[in-house]
């Protein structure tokens, strides 16, 4: 059956992970949204991956990597992750790039980063990578698709409209439109053979009866039209946009599988009503490792939140779930699950849109007693703490779904299926 794996909290969830756990039997992996914003991390025995842009079922020999129409994409980034991973002696032949994609230039890095500057008290915190301006651009309808890279005239002429008309922010830089123009070709040219149209590979296997998998990238709270906007990414995140962004009909996005972590990180400003800030707040970032792959911001942390996971199971129409990171809360004499919140005085346990209600909102929690007992040499659901499976069965009952995947480290055989 085709999967789409999707975050169900603020990006971070061990998406990269799970997709990685469960490539092994699929035959395609596509990353639909995003570009190297994402960060996914890939403990494959002594080694440590991390992937910015390349689907997490590249580890496996014989699978097909697709990156979707949907995605924006930073072709030095790209180039380099691809290297890497070739200097350590993995395969990277069955990666297809959508010549639809947009591409992320380095003017859209400089403008990230100067709106961020100029927004000085209200940071969005983004990821400076530029996500926002090439998205901008495709809305816009001005942007530089892959295509275009390999027509000279094409890509010239848009490059000159494009350094025309962001004058203000590339008149104080020291960019220069011939560099800019000769090094984006010469990496798309070295790239040519894997660049295609990715809708016609994901038809065919379609036709074949090949598994899918469709890897999400951040969370569904960044969804530009459903998270806490505008603390949010510049595309959608929702399970819905695994069709628009891969390119296939969305009657064969058949399982839905939100991933979430025990307790609840953010990276960048906005609301977050179960943060918790002070010493638990900086043990759960140390112990889970709380900072960000792409960048290193260390991510706020905070209690585990029912109402936005019962929210993101709504809207995405989750029928599978995967916890992760069960073993960062070992050690915890006791933990808190929101499961509303109150508001002037009244208990709302459906998630606001107005941000006005999520900046003031306070979360009323269920307590739980913690475990002690280190969850690393744990195989089975049965062999955990007593007190973990009630952690658990607390979320299922409130969410009205099982927890499918429980995933205690960041191995691959750290990982207990049900
Ligand atoms: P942008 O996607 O770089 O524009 O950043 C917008 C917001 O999304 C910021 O709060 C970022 O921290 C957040 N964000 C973007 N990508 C990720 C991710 O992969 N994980 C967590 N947060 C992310």
């Amino acid at each position: 059956m085709n999967t789409v794996i999707v975050g169900i909290q603020w990006g971070d969830e061990g998406k990269g992970k799970i997709t990685d756990f469960l490539a092994k039997d699929s035959d395609i992996i596509v990353r639909f949204s995003g570009g190297n914003n994402a960060g996914h991390t890939i403990v494959l025995g002594e080694k440590k991956f991390k992937l910015h842009l390349i689907p997490s079922g590249i580890f496996y020999e014989n699978k097909i990597c697709v990156l979707g129409s949907g995605m924006v994409i930073n072709l030095e980034v790209l180039k380099k992750e691809i290297n890497d991973l070739k200097n350590e002696g993995i395969n990277t032949k069955n990666l297809y790039i959508s010549e639809n994609a947009h591409l992320i230039l380095p003017y859209h890095i400089l403008i990230d980063q100067k709106q961020e500057e100029l927004r000085a008290g209200d940071k969005l915190g983004t990821t400076c990578q530029g996500i926002g301006p090439a998205y901008v651009d495709k809305v816009s309808r001005r942007g530089i698709r892959l295509i275009d890279m390999f027509d000279e005239e094409t890509f010239s002429e848009k490059l000159k409209y494009h350094f025309k008309e962001k004058e203000t922010y590339l008149k104080e830089s020291n960019l220069i439109l011939k560099e800019i123009k000769e090094t984006q070709m010469e990496i798309a040219q070295s790239l040519k053979e894997q660049v295609a149209d990715t809708t016609l590979i994901l038809s065919k296997a379609l036709k074949e009866n090949k598994k899918i998998i469709f890897e999400g990238a951040q969370g569904i709270l960044l969804d530009l039209d459903f998270g806490t906007y505008p603390y949010v990414t510049s595309c959608n995140t929702l399970a819905g946009s695994a069709a628009t962004g891969a390119g296939v009909p969305p009657y064969v996005l058949r399982k839905i599988l939100g991933v979430f972590k025990a307790y609840t990180t953010r990276v960048g400003t906005g609301p977050f009503p179960t943060e918790i800030k002070g010493i638990i707040g900086d043990y759960i970032r140390e112990k889970g490792g709380e900072f960000g792959t792409t960048t290193g911001r260390p991510r706020r942390c905070g209690f585990l939140d029912l109402v936005i996971l019962k929210y993101a199971l709504r809207i995405n129409g989750i029928n599978s779930l995967a916890l992760t990171k069960l073993d960062v809360l070992s050690g915890m004499s006791n933990l808190k699950i929101a499961y509303a919140y109150r508001y002037k005085g009244k208990e709302i346990d459906e998630f606001p849109q107005n941000l006005k209600i999520w900046n003031e909102a306070e979360p009323i929690y269920k307590e739980l007693p913690g475990w002690e007992k280190d969850l690393n040499k744990i195989n089975s659901f049965e062999e955990l703490p007593e007190e973990a499976k009630n952690y658990l069965k607390f979320i299922e009952g409130n969410l009205n779904l099982k927890i499918e995947i429980i995933s205690i480290g960041a191995e691959r055989n750290k990982t207990i299926t049900r």
